[in-house]
């Protein structure tokens, strides 16, 4: 009750960094393990499989698919195990933290790894895939954005190259709302769970 309460007025703290990689340059897909197949999405059946494997998000797969956000899906022997959202635009609603693109930005955000599929690489793959594609496509630097809390996914991102370019508090009470924008080095959360 009291954590709902408190919810209601302050909502929760967002602490992310932002991170970029540039796509200029060969993209390191030849070690790319061969029963991991990948296609992009193209058809709101498939956004309805995704939303199955994580129904929090269900809702906003629908919306990212009508906004015009491109998912790349990953599949092992024909099942569903991961995928990642990109878009070259940010819709205010869906991206609420006030980031901006620049012409030839592409935005990976909204991974997924399957619960019983993550440890394996499988976020690499994606990453390095969507690289891939986003780079065919004329895009010239990657752009994500990650809850500092979020070691697994901070470790998933260093690992294609990602480096920490910046950081993002957003802070609300009642009807106040603040938002800061920092680029620069961002000193490692002591705070977040390791592994
Ligand atoms: C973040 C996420 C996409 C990483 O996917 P992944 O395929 O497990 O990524 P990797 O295999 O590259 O693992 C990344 C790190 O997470 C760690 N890890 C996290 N959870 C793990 C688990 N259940 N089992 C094993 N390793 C895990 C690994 O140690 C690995 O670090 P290492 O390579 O130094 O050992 C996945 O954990 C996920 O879907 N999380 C929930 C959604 C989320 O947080 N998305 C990111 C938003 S920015």
């Amino acid at each position: 009750m009291a954590r709902r309460l408190y919810g209601a007025f302050v909502g929760p703290r967002h602490d992310l960094v932002i991170v970029s990689r540039t796509l200029s340059g060969a993209i390191p897909l030849a070690d790319a393990p061969e029963d991991l197949a990948f296609t992009e999405v193209r058809s709101r059946s498939q956004v309805e499989a995704m939303g199955r494997l994580a129904p929090k998000d269900a809702a906003r797969y629908e919306r990212l698919f009508s906004a015009g956000s491109s998912a790349l899906l990953a599949r092992k022997k024909g099942e569903i195990v991961g995928w990642g959202w990109g878009s070259t635009e940010l819709d205010a609603d869906l991206h609420p933290m006030g980031l901006s693109l620049r012409s030839g930005d592409f935005y990976i955000h909204d991974l997924y790894v399957v619960p019983t599929r993550r440890g394996q690489d499988i976020a690499r793959w994606i990453h390095l895939r969507r690289f891939a594609l986003a780079q065919e496509r004329g895009s010239t630097t990657a752009l994500g954005t990650c809850l500092r809390s979020n070691r697994p996914a901070q470790k998933a991102l260093a690992k294609v190259g990602f480096r920490v370019i910046g950081e993002m508090r957003h802070r609300r009470f009642l009807i106040w709302r603040r938002s800061r924008l920092r680029l620069g080095s961002v000193p490692p959360d002591e705070s977040a769970p390791g592994r």
